[in-house]
């Protein structure tokens, strides 16, 4: 079998790593000691900081309505490009609010494509459907013109061609209608060869439903992408009703691709359609490599996460902060992330998926008792061992001291 490296036997591959080390030696030696024009540039290191970029400054040019209570938002790039991203990914937001510097994750519903060359774009749809702190901050405080701070690609939910079915089932709820839009707009531009999309998009009612008019729009342009809707409390609606059950799942799902692979699902949605999906795919016998989810947001109400010690969201507790040499002690309420309280007494961490999975906010634990998520748990099992955790996604159950990286 070969695994394309070519062996040449034991004694010529320890002789070629020393030839290696010698030519990195001389380099090292003739290497010049100033910094100058001709020597300053580092190929690699550049095309490295295009494609992930540390930080972005992103312009507003354009908001419309996505449905009576969703918006989306056009940027484009102050600095000079989108980075490339795939459908699936997320941007992550560094805002000011108040006294509080805080982020948020909003997937982009725009699709690849339209972030390429000159005139690149990314869109995001944002939900308000009862009052939030972001969202309401985006329907009312933020004008085309602005500048924001963003980042981005982030996240792994995207479709892989190597890993993944030709044949796509989406199942969406809410906002998480987002991805899917990216997706299908992608392969109705033409640039996932052969990928067949359904998108099963659970709704209350009609008005819920966020993107309609562009996804119809796709679907009628592109016979390889279908969206089919599903309310669950709309007496007016003669299309699919209920909600995305093991039936419903099992009705939409196409055969095979040309490759003998079975349907990939997605899922992008809040935690209850969650729950219930996990369930209709177990029931359908569907293996866990073809079911793959964007990061799970936890619910708003903690207690109802498996395992939550109730009462403990009633009470408040104080949280020595440490970072570096500096020391803060703040209040907590127990129904709130640490990360949260951190954000409201105006301390910087730097969060990026906000439940548990990247583990951009670990922090260490060195006192005291926290609940953690079991839904989106990204800690490594040595981190958990040596009191390492994500505050983004604990809840403390006692007065903590933690230390949290300087920013
Ligand atoms: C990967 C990913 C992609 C997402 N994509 C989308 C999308 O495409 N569209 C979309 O609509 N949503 C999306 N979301 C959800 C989005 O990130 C927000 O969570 C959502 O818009 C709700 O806003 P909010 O968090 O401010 O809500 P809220 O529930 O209002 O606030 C969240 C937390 O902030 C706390 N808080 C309140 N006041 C303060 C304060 N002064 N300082 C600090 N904290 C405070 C609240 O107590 C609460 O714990 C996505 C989430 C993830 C993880
Ligand atoms: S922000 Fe991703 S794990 Fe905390």
């Amino acid at each position: 079998m070969s695994f394309g490296v070519n062996v040449k036997g034991f004694l010529k591959d320890v002789k070629g790593v020393d030839r290696i080390v010698e030519a990195r030696e001389s380099k090292w030696a003739n290497a010049p000691t100033t910094v100058n024009e001709a020597n300053r540039r580092d190929p690699i290191r550049e095309l490295a900081d295009l494609l992930h970029p540390a930080a972005m400054r992103v312009r507003l040019v354009s908001v419309r309505d996505a449905s009576p209570t969703a918006k989306t938002f056009r940027f484009v790039s102050e600095d000079g490009h989108i980075p490339v991203f795939q459908s699936g990914q997320y941007v992550n937001f560094r805002l000011k609010i108040g006294d509080s510097e805080l982020t948020r994750p909003y997937s982009i519903s725009s699709a690849p494509y339209e972030g390429r060359g000159e005139d690149g774009f990314f869109e995001i749809t944002v939900r308000r459907n009862r009052p939030y702190l972001v969202p309401d901050w985006f329907f009312e405080q933020v004008s085309v013109g602005d500048v924001l701070d963003a980042n981005l690609p982030f996240g792994s939910f995207y479709y892989e061609p190597l890993r993944d079915s030709k044949h796509v089932v989406a199942l969406a709820g809410g906002s998480g209608i987002a991805p899917f839009c990216s997706l299908a707009k992608e392969v109705a531009n033409g640039k996932l060869e052969k990928v067949e999309l359904t998108i099963l998009y659970g709704s209350v009612k009609a008005d819920d439903i966020v993107l309609k008019d562009e996804l119809e729009a796709v679907a009628a342009a592109c016979d390889r992408v279908r969206v089919v809707h599903v309310l669950s409390d709309d007496p007016d609606w003669d299309g699919e009703k209920g909600f995305l059950t093991a039936d419903l799942i099992k009705k939409y799902t196409p055969g095979p691709d040309d490759r003998g692979r079975e349907a990939t699902y997605l899922f992008c949605g809040p935690y209850l359609m969650w729950k219930a999906v996990k369930e209709a795919l177990a029931e359908l016998g569907v293996e866990r490599r073809r079911f793959r989810c964007d990061v799970i947001n936890n619910p708003a109400d903690v207690t109802q996460l498996p395992g939550y010690p109730k009462g403990a969201e009633e009470k408040t507790y104080l949280i020595r902060v440490l970072r570096g040499i500096q020391e803060d002690v703040i209040t907590a309420v127990g129904n709130e992330p640490v990360a949260v309280a951190l954000e409201r007494a105006g301390i910087k961490l730097d969060t990026h998926c906000r439940n548990g999975e990247c583990g951009f906010c670990r922090s260490q634990l060195l006192s005291g008792d926290v609940f953690v998520s079991p839904v989106g748990d990204g800690r490594r099992l040595m981190d958990k061992e040596m009191g390492w955790f994500h505050p983004c996604s604990s809840w403390p159950l006692s007065d903590l001291t933690i230390k949290v990286p300087i920013l």
